[in-house]
Order: structure tokens, then C-alpha cells, then sequence
């Protein structure tokens, strides 16, 4: 553990705070993190936490969950970078446009999206969970932002009528993934497997062996029985997967799918958010208190 570590170990417990990192993060900030997941867990455990404040390495729609699941908590930001572009991608007011073209659909947004939009839609939900909530709501047509791709792989793993809001929302580095690219990779490591985060194009999806959020990938990768596996997600995920499973082999299946949101939260700007407490997430009452209802509402459903 380096100085700069120690010290922001220090000014957490004087503060009795707790950090929170996405599987994402920089494999120095995942070190010290109190606890490293998806989103769905991430949420979980923003809702569980004693602590006054949560400093969140993460992206800007994740800790603004944390803040509607805990608005008398303080919750930090380490970078006022980390904006996810998928989440821009769904205005509030766009969202409103679908709604009243489809009056009495139902909304469903990952949680990849501003508070603001989430406080419009009936449930989130998360790569983790999306097709059992959309499963679980009475409507065989549903609206579903702000991600395209996913909304796709829902459409497949539920049979029902998906519309998607953007109809071409993406996240910049799961987009990358080729079918052809991935197909060329198995034949050159025949004993692999590969695992695809359902934020990639279907036709990568489809030739993938293991389909799932990224904390399902990690406990998939300790199950399966392969010796090597080729990781279809942000390049972040490596250093967890490598950390868990000494004895086996993991290989990018796009190196340069990287996250420049998530990867704007620096060991450095982490001490300064302990110490300065800065920058804080806030959000208006009422978006906090109408966001709340659909975030509750999809941890109920999934619990
Ligand atoms: P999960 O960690 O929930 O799979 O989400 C990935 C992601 O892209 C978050 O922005
Ligand atoms: Fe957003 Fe994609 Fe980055 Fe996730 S990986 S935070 S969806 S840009």
C-alpha cells in the first residue's frame, strides 16, 4: 500500500466514511475500496450503509442513486469527469416525448440514466436484473432507455414488444465489440470461453458462451471450469478477475474498450474528495423522493 493509499485510509475513518467502487475503477482506488461491484450491488449497499458519508468512484448516475436511496447521507464524487455519456443520452424531457406517444406503456430505465429521468419511468433496473423485471411487469410492450443494445437482449430473452428510447442509445465502449473480432479470437484460444456484458451489439452477444453483468461475470469466472477466458467489457474488469483468480488466464477481448468516465476518478482526486468533501451529489427533493419509487420498486422485484 502506497502513502497516498494510507492517507486516504486515515481520513476515512476519522470521518466515518465508506467508499464504494465500480468493478470498473482503477485497480488502485478497487485496493482500497470497502466494497468493489455492479450496479445492482453497489445500490444495495448505498441503501445498507451506516455511514454518514459514502464517496463513490463510480460514474455520475451511480452516485446519484446512492443519493435517492440515502438523501440524509452525504455522497461524494471524487471527479466532476465521471460522467457516463449513455445516461446524457436520455433527456427527461425526450423520455416524456415517447411516453406520450405511447400512452399507458410502461417505462422501464436501466439504471444508466440522470435522476431526473429515472424519477419519469415506472421501474429501473440494471444489466443484472433487466430481464427479470421487464418479465415481471404486466405489459407485453414496454419503453426501455437509454441503452439500444440491451433493450435488444431483452426483447430476445423476454418475446416482448421492446421500444427502444433513444432508438440508438449506446455506451461508447461496449459498441465496440464485433462479432467477427470475437469469432477470430475463440479460434485462436479454442479452450476459451467467452463472457459479453449485455451492453454490446446482439450479434456479440450471440457468440458469446456467458452473457451477464459484471459481477456475474466475476462469480461465472470462478465457476466455470476454463483455464482461460476472453473478457467482453470495459478493460477494467481484469484486474478483479485476475485478483480472484490467480490460476487463470484472462484476455481483453477489445483492449481499448476503456471508460473515460469511470477512469476519471484518480487515487489523487479520491484523497482530495475525503478531504475537501467535494464534489458533493445533489439532486431536487422531488426528483429524489419520485426517482426513489422506481429505484425501491426494481430491488423489490428482483429481491
Ligand atoms: P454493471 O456493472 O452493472 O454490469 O454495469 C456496467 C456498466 O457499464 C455500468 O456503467
Ligand atoms: Fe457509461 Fe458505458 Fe462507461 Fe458504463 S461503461 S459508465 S455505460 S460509458
Amino acid at each position: 500500500m502506497n502513502a497516498l493509499q494510507k492517507e486516504i485510509l486515515s481520513l476515512k475513518e476519522k470521518k466515518h466514511a465508506v467508499i464504494l467502487a465500480h468493478n470498473y475503477q482503477r485497480p488502485e482506488i478497487q485496493d482500497i475500496a470497502d466494497f468493489i461491484g455492479d450496479s445492482i450491488e453497489l445500490c444495495r449497499k448505498a441503501r445498507a450503509t451506516e455511514a454518514q458519508i459514502i464517496v463513490f468512484c463510480g460514474v455520475d448516475f451511480m452516485a446519484q442513486s446512492a443519493v435517492i436511496l440515502n438523501p440524509d447521507k452525504k455522497v461524494l464524487i471524487p471527479s466532476k469527469g465521471a460522467l457516463c455519456p449513455m445516461a446524457q443520452m436520455l433527456p427527461p424531457d425526450y423520455l416524456k416525448l415517447w411516453q406520450e406517444k405511447y400512452p399507458g406503456v410502461p417505462s422501464v430505465l436501466y439504471v444508466n440514466t440522470l435522476g431526473e429521468a429515472k424519477a419519469l419511468c415506472d421501474v429501473c433496473c440494471t444489466s443484472a436484473n433487466a430481464v427479470k423485471v421487464v418479465e415481471k411487469i404486466p405489459s407485453e410492450k414496454i419503453l426501455f432507455g437509454p441503452d439500444s443494445h440491451l433493450a435488444a437482449y431483452v426483447a430476445k430473452k423476454t418475446g416482448k414488444e421492446i421500444i427502444p428510447v433513444p432508438p440508438r442509445g449506446y455506451c461508447p465502449a461496449h459498441v465496440l465489440f464485433e462479432a467477427e473480432d470475437l469469432l477470430a479470437l475463440k479460434k485462436r484460444y479454442p479452450e476459451a470461453v467467452l463472457m459479453v456484458h449485455p451492453e454490446c451489439p446482439m450479434e456479440a452477444l450471440e457468440v458469446a458462451d456467458f452473457v451477464g453483468s459484471t459481477s456475474q461475470m466475476c462469480r461465472f469466472a470462478q465457476e466455470t471450469k476454463a483455464k482461460t477466458l476472453l473478457v467482453g467489457t470495459e478493460i477494467g474488469l481484469i484486474y478483479r478477475l485476475k485478483k480472484e483468480n490467480p490460476d487463470k488466464e484472462f484476455i481483453p477481448a477489445y483492449p481499448e474498450a476503456v471508460c473515460t468516465a469511470m477512469k476519471a476518478n484518480t487515487l489523487e482526486k479520491l484523497y482530495l474528495a475525503l478531504k475537501e468533501e467535494r464534489y458533493e451529489v445533489a439532486l431536487p427533493q422531488e426528483t429524489i423522493e419520485q426517482a426513489q419509487k422506481s429505484l425501491e420498486k426494481m430491488v423489490e422485484v428482483v429481491k
